[in-house]
């Protein structure tokens, strides 16, 4: 059976780099992987390869910017081509961004089976562009893989029959386990030491492209610069808004690689974030994850571990921030089988699947 594997944004390339390592170990050899060059520079795709041990990719379509419409649009042409010329039997979609719905969506309508990887998250909140592509994307797979049983439940609520349901884990903290000795083996950032930092990363356009929303929490990380020192690696759509905002204890950085991105966080204090992944690896490692918003597609973050959604008013930040300084690390743990063996389980189950009838 020949299977595409899509990649195309920075949070798609740890949730592959496992799978396409369970495949090689089982000796699996025709495999095709697209990225679809949603994220391109050398900081949001480049060193996530290297740093990863993931191959060249086989075509890379390097579409770029654009608008939501520009974007999935480009990707499905492209795409379309791609799979008419390999003819897959399986294309596998990875996460919520604009490639995996794209990808989905293009090779169900040619008749090809799609399995996506991280089905089921709900965060209810349809103003979020992820949260409709995951919608979509789960609702036209064949086979839908989960990282915990909440998301099994949403699926069944929507009514997705169990014979596509497969609870597998988490491809994402396969590699967190894979790559964590090489991770915390490196220097920190000058001027940091173990323990006495925060991390904080903000990118979702709901609290970035907002100058009133984002000039609220950049005052909320100011009072938190005031008790800690704090490094902002910036993502390159929230570097436009911040309009020279400084503190003397905050550090502005490019985007990491994941080596060093994942060292910073293992070594942290606690993180502040609006990411999703991130609440996942905070809870891994039992770092305090402070979520600057409203929602959570990942509550087995809150329920388990060590994720807590603070929302965005900058007083409850603040306020949440001092507690983690003044009362330390909550208990935690890790969900059922975020074991580093995800992709090994998802990858027996997709070559365990019938070829189609010719
Ligand atoms: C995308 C994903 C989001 C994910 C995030 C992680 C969608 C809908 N969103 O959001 O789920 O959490 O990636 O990074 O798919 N840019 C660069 N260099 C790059 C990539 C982007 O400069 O390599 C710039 C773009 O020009 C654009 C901005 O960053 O101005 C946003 O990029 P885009 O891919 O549209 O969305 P993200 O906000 O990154």
């Amino acid at each position: 059976m020949r299977f595409l594997l899509v990649a195309g944004a920075r949070p798609n390339f740890m949730k592959i780099a496992p799978l396409m390592k369970a495949f090689r170990r089982r000796d699996h050899r025709d495999l095709i992987l697209v990225h679809t060059g949603q994220h391109y520079d050398r900081g949001m795709s480049d060193t996530f390869f290297s740093d990863l041990d993931i191959p060249e990719p086989d075509i890379n379509f390097g579409v770029g910017s654009g608008t939501h419409a520009q974007q999935t649009a480009r990707i499905m042409v492209d795409f379309e081509n791609v799979c008419i010329q390999r003819r897959p039997d399986w294309v596998v979609v990875v996460g919520d961004v604009n490639s995996t719905i794209a990808c989905a969506l293009t090779a169900k309508k040619l008749g090809i089976r799609v399995a996506h990887v991280e089905a089921g998250l709900r965060s209810r909140d349809m103003s979020m562009p992820e949260e409709i592509n995951r919608i979509c994307t789960d609702a036209i797979s064949d086979l839908l893989f989960t990282t915990d049983r909440l998301a099994d439940e949403n699926l069944r609520r929507e009514g997705v029959p169990e014979s596509k349901i497969r609870f597998v884990g988490n491809t994402m903290i396969d590699t967190l386990f894979a790559q964590l000795d090489r991770a915390i083996a490196l220097p920190l950032p000058a001027d940091l030491s173990e323990g006495q930092y925060a991390v904080l990363t903000l990118h979702r356009p709901s609290n970035v492209d907002s100058p009133e929303m984002l000039s609220g929490l950049l005052g909320a990380i100011s009072s938190v610069c005031s008790r800690i020192p704090v490094i902002f690696p910036v993502h390159p759509r929230t570097r436009s808004h911040l309009n020279g905002f400084a503190h003397p204890n905050l550090t502005i950085a490019e985007p990491f690689s994941y080596l060093s991105f994942l060292g910073l966080v293992a070594r942290s204090r606690f993180v502040l974030t609006d990411s999703g992944g991130i609440q996942e690896e905070t809870t891994v490692l039992g770092i305090p994850c402070l979520t600057m918003r409203l929602n959570t597609e990942r509550p087995i973050t809150c329920e388990l571990g060590t994720n807590m959604l603070v929302g965005t008013d900058p007083k409850r930040i603040r306020e949440m921030a001092f507690a983690v300084l003044d009362h330390g690390r909550p208990r935690h743990c890790i969900p059922d089988k975020w074991d580093g063996h995800a992709a090994e389980r998802i990858v027996e189950t997709l070559l365990d699947e019938d070829p189609l009838p010719c």
